[in-house]
């Protein structure tokens, strides 16, 4: 038998492609391990949206690289073929492979699709396929990922790429043009997922605000959300990420009218200040946004929204920075990542970097542990003003870190680990909040009049 691992590193996206590379190779017979010494594929599934996730495919490749000469020195007809996936492989394509001799193969997003053929070649010569297909030829994988049998949660692609060119931001030369897969398709892979157990759906792509305008007669990401929301057995949707500037009110709206649509919505705004999101080409005001949030938490009460920080993009001054520490403050997020900025190669940023505008690192580093240490405060007081109130909680697994505890997420996303047992798994239970930390909460299942 063939194994392959696996490991995979930054976004959904990502998380996604790893399934579908899965699914794929499980066709042709390859088993998925999670041991590499056992393995005889092992792929890494890159990210490239800052420095540091770059730099972890090397140490991981360094890594791989002599578990495969130390099987080949033992036995020389030991192949473990070896190969680079995401977004660094289609960055960097070529380049990786005359850096690390031993890679068997390179291919970018777009080719997940095709591991098949590529795996195969590849047990015969190194392969390196980076190119952008045209979206006429552009399939999108319709296996389903066999860890999904296992999971009540599933991703969903819905597009792929990005039009977008915040000046920050190396996605849209890693993923290509954005591309909407067709709705029929989408709803076919959810009825597919529902039917083996899925009961919650997270919808995802670079900007799903803008899915199906370019594509004469399809539907619209508020009508999709509509559409998912029809198919008997979703109880949950959720989607990511929402580009602020094109999220219209028929979205807005869609959260008075599905009850199926949870009550989270992850937003990001990177910066307080119109003067950043000028240059970082977001085409949003801080106002804009602000208006927004009161939009949806009119329409959505209890919406809990998160989002994403950069602090530190050139040209950032006090004066920027205390309004991304204001704006944090005035909408009261219940979580955040925040980032400092990372010149990514060939983004429009680097030219202010070349203006001479970069911020120092400890600046950066300064802004950075203020702005977590404040978010980590609200996240505490959202969650301390649960405890007591009782939520839906659907049951994904076992607790990673308590024996006999179980854990899932209410319909704000938040973590809450219970005792109870793997009966539970997928099904939506009343659970009070007991304790609050900074990432999760602790609870106690309420006994429904059933079970008393
Ligand atoms: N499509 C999403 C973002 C995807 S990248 C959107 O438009 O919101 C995820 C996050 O990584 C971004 O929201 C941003 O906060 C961060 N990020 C992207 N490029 C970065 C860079 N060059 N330096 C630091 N953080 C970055
Ligand atoms: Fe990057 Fe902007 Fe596209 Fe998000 S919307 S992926 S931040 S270019
Ligand atoms: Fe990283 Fe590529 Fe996703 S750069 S964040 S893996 S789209």
């Amino acid at each position: 038998m063939k194994r392959v691992y696996i490991r995979t590193f930054g976004c959904q996206m990502n998380v996604y492609d790893t399934g579908k590379m899965k699914a794929q190779l499980g066709l042709d017979g390859w088993q998925a391990t999670d041991r590499m010494e056992d393995a005889d594929l092992v792929v890494i599934n890159t990210c490239s949206i800052r420095d540091k996730p770059e730099q972890k495919l090397h140490s991981f490749l360094g890594e791989a690289r002599a578990v495969k000469r130390q099987r080949q020195a033992a036995d020389p007809d030991d192949r473990l073929l070896l190969a680079v996936a995401g977004c660094v492989a289609q960055q960097e394509g070529e380049k990786l492979r005359r850096r690390y001799k031993d890679l068997d193969l390179v291919f970018g997003p777009d080719a997940v699709p095709r591991i098949r053929q590529l795996v195969a070649r590849a047990e015969h010569e190194p392969v390196v396929d980076t190119e952008f297909l045209d979206s006429d030829d552009y399939v999108f994988a319709d296996v389903l990922d066999p860890d999904a049998e296992r999971s009540p949660t599933a991703f969903v692609t819905i597009q792929k790429g990005c039009d977008n060119k915040c000046t920050f931001c190396i996605v849209p030369s890693t993923r290509g043009t954005e591309l909407s897969r067709p709705s029929d398709e989408i709803l076919a892979e959810v009825r597919g997922l529902v039917a083996r157990g899925v009961r919650e759906i997270t919808l995802i792509g670079q900007n799903v605000n803008s899915y199906g305008l370019k594509v004469p007669g399809e539907r619209t990401f508020a009508q999709l959300l509509y559409a998912v929301a029809e198919v008997p057995g979703v109880e949950r949707i959720r989607y990511t990420t929402s580009h602020p500037r094109d999220m219209g009110p028929d979205v807005v709206q869609a959260y008075r009218d599905l009850p199926q649509l949870t009550s989270h919505l992850h937003l990001p705004v990177q910066s307080g200040s119109d003067r950043v999101l000028r240059r970082m080409k977001r085409f949003y005001t801080r106002d804009r946004y602000l208006r927004l949030v009161e939009a949806l938490l009119d329409a959505r009460p209890d919406l809990a929204l998160t989002t994403d920080f950069i602090v530190g993009f050139p040209g950032e001054s006090d004066e920027d920075f205390e309004a991304t520490m204001d704006l944090l403050a005035t909408v009261r997020f219940h979580g955040s990542f925040s980032f400092k900025f990372s010149a990514r190669p060939g983004t429009a940023a680097l030219r202010l970097i070349d203006r001479g505008d970069e911020v120092p690192a400890d600046v950066a580093q300064q802004r950075l542990q203020r702005l977590q240490d404040r978010q980590r405060q609200l996240s505490r007081e959202h969650h301390e003003a649960m405890v007591g109130s009782i939520h839906p909680v659907l049951v994904e697994g076992w607790s990673r870190h308590d024996p006999g505890v179980i854990c899932g997420r209410t319909s704000t996303f938040k973590t809450v680990n219970f005792e109870g047992d793997e009966t539970l798994v997928g099904k939506i239970v009343p659970v009070e909040v007991t304790r609050a930390f900074t990432h999760s909460l602790r609870g106690r299942l309420v006994p429904t009049p059933v079970d008393a």
